[in-house]
């Protein structure tokens, strides 16, 4: 038997500008993992299990674009496995589907990892995450590639579609929490949504993207710099940006107003937003606060993480 996991994820700055080429900064949420176990069977073939979505497949059957099929096909492709062999996967999750954390990229990544490793050949990061690419266009449609990147290499990064991964340097670790609207977002449709708006007005979202990418290469300088404040202002600006792209949702909006009227130094959705999760910087002093504020305001799940420690 060989298990193994993979890490959450969240968008820090520049979501959907990254679609179009703009940097964008993410980190591993590791509190929540998703996890593949894979066993020898005795029937042939492979059998895929899902407790998280009630998934079970017989890979020989199961559709092409079926994405977890897909996983599995695409790791035996790249071990060059011609013959399918007799095996039993399952999948759980303890992250939430369609909340902005990476749940699709992370069953892609834990069931790449525990299937060559099963099969003795464990593949680099750059291979895993080249993998799951593939499987977030059956997910979301045209994907920067960021959610399998930062999960991959399970470390901070600024990314840009298409070149090399950079590691994000934080200078002072800084706490965020992660609260969920409860409002299921699809990632495919809110690209898609963008994508037909930035196509009706090219002019005007080519100006959101610059503007965002800016805001990126500020963030970057201030969590180098350990700028905590700066990083709070610039969230705010981002948050901004994303209203205007017509991503935000009122529940989201009403978090983030919450969190920052209860002491949160800044605020704003995180991936795809028209739902899912909103992020609020806070420390020691604030946390409480805000966390108390956040949950009067009806957020359903928050998650603290430390970005850096
Ligand atoms: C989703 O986590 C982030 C988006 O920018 C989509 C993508 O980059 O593929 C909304």
């Amino acid at each position: 038997m060989t298990s193994a996991s993979a890490p959450g994820k969240i968008i820090l700055f520049g979501e959907h500008a990254v679609v179009y080429g703009r940097p964008a900064l993410a980190v591993p949420v590791e509190q929540v993992r998703a996890t593949a176990t894979v066993t020898a069977a005795d029937h042939p073939g492979i059998r895929l299990r899902s407790a998280a979505t009630g998934d079970d497949l017989r890979l020989a059957t199961a559709p092409l674009d079926h994405p977890l099929a897909a996983i599995v096909r695409a790791t035996l492709g790249e071990l060059e496995i011609t013959q399918d062999p007799a095996l039993e996967i399952t999948i759980n999750s303890q992250l939430p589907m369609g909340a902005g954390l990476g749940s699709g990229a992370a069953v892609s990544l834990a069931i790449v990892r525990a299937l060559a490793q099963h099969l003795g050949s464990p593949l680099s990061a750059e291979r895993q995450s080249a993998l799951a690419f593939e499987v977030e266009k059956l997910h979301h449609g045209t994907p920067s590639g960021i959610d399998n990147t930062v999960i991959a290499y399970g470390q901070p990064v600024r990314y840009v579609g298409g070149q090399p991964v950079e590691r994000l340097a934080v200078g002072r670790p800084f706490r965020l929490l992660i609260a969920d609207t409860g409002i299921p977002s699809s990632t495919g449709q809110a690209v898609a949504g963008v994508r037909q708006r930035w196509q009706a007005d090219p002019v005007s979202y080519e100006a959101l993207f610059d503007t965002i990418g800016g805001l990126v290469d500020q963030a970057a300088e201030a969590i180098a710099a350990g700028q905590i404040e700066r990083i709070g202002s610039l969230m705010d600006a981002n948050q901004q940006a994303l209203v205007a792209m017509g991503v935000s949702h009122p529940r989201l909006e009403q978090l983030i107003a919450a969190a920052r009227d209860s002491g949160a130094a800044g605020a704003k959705l995180s991936g795809a937003g028209a739902g899912g999760n909103m992020i609020a910087l806070v420390d020691d002093r604030t946390a409480s606060a805000v966390q108390t504020g956040l949950r009067q305001a009806g957020a359903l799940g928050i998650l603290s993480t430390e970005v850096g420690r």
